[in-house]
């Protein structure tokens, strides 16, 4: 790997598994330091173990909350004071019969892939 991050520290949310977690694990290998936000806190932990303290750091955070978004981004800050990468990758997508889904359960959906995505910079830009 060319190390192309090296010295960058990066958040990756809805990165316990799949997609987010492609991405944390090439993150790690071109040299960044990453903290994994997921709201599942036993596989987010089990996951960053494989890479050691070094390397990565698990805090578990509802992406849906602003206030745990910005835990999560507090807690990053403080690994060398810098966020230079942030990823909002988790996303929710219920199938099934649109008659049984219930009406909460969509505003979730867009709660956590719609109406985040868009706020989550906000403390980070501050
Ligand atoms: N897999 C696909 O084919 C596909 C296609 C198009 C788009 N996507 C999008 O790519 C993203 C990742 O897909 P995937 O297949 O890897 O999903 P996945 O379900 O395998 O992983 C999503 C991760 O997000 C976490 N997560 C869910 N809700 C969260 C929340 N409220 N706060 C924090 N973390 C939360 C889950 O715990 C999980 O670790 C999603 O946004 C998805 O909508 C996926």
């Amino acid at each position: 790997m060319s190390g192309r991050l090296s010295g960058k520290t990066a958040v990756v949310i809805g990165a316990a598994q799949g997609i987010g977690a492609a991405v944390v694990e090439r993150f790690i290998e071109e040299g960044a330091f990453v903290t994994v936000g997921d709201i599942n806190e036993r596989l987010g932990h089990t996951f960053v173990d494989r890479f050691g303290a070094s390397a990565a750091q698990f805090k578990r955070a509802d992406v849906s909350s602003e206030e745990d978004v910005k835990q999560l981004v507090t807690f990053a800050g403080k690994y060398n004071g810098r966020l230079d990468i942030l990823v909002q990758n988790a996303g929710i997508y219920p199938l099934g019969d649109i008659g049984s889904l219930p009406k909460a359960r969509w505003d979730e959906v867009f709660a956590v892939t719609l109406r985040e995505p868009f706020l989550l910079p906000k403390p980070v830009c501050r």
